[in-house]
């Protein structure tokens, strides 16, 4: 599909034994969300995250949908969330008619700064949804702190961090509920898909119906809440399974890339690397980004496409929340300003980071990245 000097900005690795079990779909025929790989992902995968409670839904959006539903936020709630993210954290928010509070992002990390919560909390504020972004984890302990002596529930965004702990507890066992995804430039990959996870009972029912359109058990096509059809299949559940089993390889796959990365690039006088370590994780690059500084004279845009003639393929940080369009056409935002996010979303790519890349392309992206950003 692609020339062989061309490198894809994501190449998932799915050569364990996700063949072996998919096969078992096929002559079984268990194909549809009913099936036993389901059971057995969502269960091995609450071990994993330290969870009593795991519910495989088909996306990371949905597994966020059915979080912000199932913890009853509608309107006159408050939820804060980072500016800088993606927007399927904030659709169902908004959905359900509750307000969305923004905060910046720390100009290091990339993540929400914790430090611009507490001036956010009104008594309408219902949880706070923390999102950690590309590899390194929110600092979470004062989130807690502030969340607890509010009685503000957390939803936990850890779709990007399958294996990364803070503070050597598991991203993922933070929230009240916490939700994952596994598209396939995730650490682990079910195709599409995600997970919602949680240690309370009721929360998880909730959830678990709300993914089944609330079908109910004796009166199947009576509702008394609208859900979503968000369930996984039994094909998903097989990818997911095979990739679980080699969840810490592939942690360890994406370290040695940031390292390379890092070592190879860190001369570069106009570009800000991510951080390889804060003191509570360190960083599991779901992607490698780099943020231009203004000694240059062209924007992430220009470097994508410039990369690009090169045979390098990059995509652009997350749009700002407060700035995309659609939220703004509703009244929300106006004239509301979060610098660094905006910094981020202006100057901010990442450079090709997918499970499969070898070192080879690691060092011709690094040497591309040379020509076009020193
Ligand atoms: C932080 C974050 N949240 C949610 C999602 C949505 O996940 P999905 O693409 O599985 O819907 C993504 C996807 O990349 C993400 O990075």
């Amino acid at each position: 599909m692609y020339k062989s000097s061309f490198v894809p900005v994501n190449v998932p690795l799915v050569n364990g034994n996700e063949k072996k079990y998919l096969d078992e779909c096929i002559s079984s025929g268990w194909i549809s969300s009913e099936g036993p790989f389901i059971k057995q992902f969502e269960a091995q995968f609450a071990v994993l995250v330290q969870r009593k409670y795991a519910i495989a839904v088909s996306s990371g959006t949905a597994a966020l949908d059915v979080a912000v539903e199932a913890l009853g936020i509608g309107p006159g709630d408050e939820v804060i969330l980072p500016a800088f993210t993606i927007i399927s954290c904030i659709s169902q928010i908004v959905r359900s008619g509750a307000k969305p509070v923004l905060v910046d992002s720390d100009p290091l990390t990339w993540n929400m700064d914790p430090n611009q919560i507490a001036e956010k909390i009104t008594e309408r504020t219902k949880a706070i949804m923390v999102v950690h972004i590309f590899g390194l984890p929110v600092d979470m302990d004062s989130i807690i702190n502030i969340a607890t002596k509010h009685n503000i529930k957390i939803i936990e965004d850890a779709a990007e961090m399958h294996g990364q702990s803070y503070k050597n507890k598991p991203c993922g066992s933070f929230g009240d509920i916490s939700t994952f995804s596994f598209y396939p430039n995730k650490h682990i990959t079910t195709g599409e898909g995600g997970m919602i996870v949680t240690d309370d009972e009721k929360l998880a029912e909730d959830c678990r119906s709300l993914r089944n359109l609330c079908f109910q058990p004796n009166e199947r096509f009576v509702h008394k809440r609208l859900g979503w059809n968000y369930r996984m299949t039994n094909v998903q559940a097989a990818l997911g399974l095979a990739q679980l089993e080699r969840l810490d390889e592939f942690v360890e796959r994406k370290r040695r890339m940031g390292a390379k990365y890092t070592k190879m690039l860190r001369g570069l006088k106009n570009v800000q690397l991510p951080l390889s370590k804060m003191n509570y994780a360190n960083n599991i690059y779901w992607v490698f980004g780099l943020v231009l500084k203004n000694t240059l004279d062209f924007d992430a845009k220009d470097a994508i496409k410039r990369l690009r003639e090169k045979d390098i393929d990059c995509r652009p940080f997350f749009y700002p929340m407060h700035l995309q369009p659609v939220l703004l056409k509703m009244g929300l935002f106006q004239s509301e300003s979060y610098p660094v996010a905006e910094r981020l979303s202006k100057l901010g790519l990442y450079i090709p980071s997918g499970m499969a890349l070898t070192d080879e392309q690691i060092n011709r992206v690094a040497k591309k990245v040379i020509e076009v950003l020193g």
